[in-house]
């Protein structure tokens, strides 16, 4: 894990995804960007057949 995959799950999207994990929450601590209130792993991000989509925002790296 390495937290890389750094992403922000969209408002509408929480119920579609797994509860964050003891071990994600803490990998979440060392991203890169900000983390936030909706930071999730996107690597950790497994939807159900039930699920259409999900609404990830990429964070931006200025370089
Ligand atoms: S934590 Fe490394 S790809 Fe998701």
């Amino acid at each position: 894990m390495c937290a890389t995959c750094h992403v922000y799950l969209d408002s509408g999207c929480h119920d579609a995804v797994p509860q964050v994990s003891e071990v994600e929450n803490e990998m979440l601590e060392s991203a890169a960007s900000g983390r936030r209130e909706n930071s999730r792993l996107g690597c950790q991000l497994v939807i159900g057949p039930d699920v259409e989509e999900i609404v990830v925002h990429v964070p931006l790296r200025q370089i």
